[in-house]
């Protein structure tokens, strides 16, 4: 189900320009990329706790089957990406049940750290049930566009399907790349529109009848039929590179997955010159 990897252009810019940080509400920006993609999600965050709180006892059964179990696959790859040795250290933020979390934590090893942040309670205490009594690894309550760590803690941060529950995208991968040590991996994991453009349509127009329905079989209708608003006017993978490359990140590369319906993108945080590798300021 994947595609090859697609080449990214180098970027040139030695300073991370930063676009001013959306305000709460819709933030869409008009002319950039494929003309019209949010800059956040407009839902508001207690919403967003809320529903997730709603889902969190389904959450992984209901994913194994709308994704007919390719999500443990797509996780293994978020895992090689974020290039972890054993006795290594990553964030896994917006964690929910925590299976990227103990999948980091098994590269890391007992000697290891890797905490995963949610902002659900719920999410947390099925993450805590399933993976909290190993060595290595916690979870803790916290939001993405907040972080509580100081800078250069970890040596990667990870966001699985979590990027487009965001106010605001470019602060979330402020935030990933601010608690990651230079020379160390941000790695996002998102769902995408499939392309040609006639496809992702029709792929949206099935995916709002069929989460919602899905949805039903749970008694979580509502909460599902979130799943496809959040992704529509979601950036595409070359806009959401672009948005990485803003707040400094380099060798940013993308990796399509399952025919285009997800993305995996991995930049390299880059606060010396030797970690700017093969991407120099120009
Ligand atoms: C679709 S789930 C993904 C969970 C997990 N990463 C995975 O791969 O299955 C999205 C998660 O993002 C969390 N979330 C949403 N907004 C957040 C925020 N601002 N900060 C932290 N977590 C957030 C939700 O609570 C939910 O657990």
């Amino acid at each position: 189900m994947t595609t090859p990897e697609v080449p990214e252009t180098p970027e040139r810019s030695a300073a991370p320009e930063r676009s001013p940080a959306p305000g709460p509400g819709p933030a869409s920006a008009p002319g950039e990329g494929n003309g019209g993609s949010r800059r956040g999600n407009d839902t508001p965050e207690p919403r967003v706790t809320a529903m997730f709180d709603a889902i969190a006892p389904v959450y992984d059964r209901m994913n194994t089957l709308m994704t007919a179990g390719l999500d443990e696959g797509w996780r293994r790859k978020a895992v090689k990406a974020a290039a972890l040795h054993p006795g290594g250290s990553a964030i896994d933020v917006a964690c929910g049940t925590g299976k990227l979390t103990f999948a980091l934590a098994r590269v890391t090893g007992p000697g290891g750290r890797v905490v995963g942040i949610d902002l659900a309670p719920a999410m947390l205490i099925e993450a805590r049930r399933a993976w909290g009594d190993q060595p290595g690894v916690t979870f803790e309550l916290g939001n993405a566009l907040a972080l509580p760590f100081p800078e250069e803690t970890f040596d990667a941060a990870t966001i699985a399907f979590g990027m487009r529950n965001l106010a605001s995208f470019e602060e979330g991968f402020a935030e990933l790349a601010r608690v990651v040590r230079s020379g160390g991996k941000v790695v996002c994991l998102e769902l995408s529109t499939p392309r040609p453009r006639w496809f992702g349509r029709l792929y949206l127009g099935v995916f709002h009848l069929f989460a919602p329905a899905l949805g039903t079989l749970f008694r979580r209708r509502s909460a599902y039929a979130y799943l496809p608003h959040s992704l529509e006017g979601f950036p595409d993978p070359r806009e959401i590179a672009a948005t990485m490359r803003r707040v400094g990140l380099r060798d940013v590369r993308v990796k399509r997955l399952a025919l285009g319906a997800v993305a995996l993108h991995v930049g390299t945080v880059a606060r010396s010159e030797k970690d700017a590798g093969q991407e120099p300021p120009g």
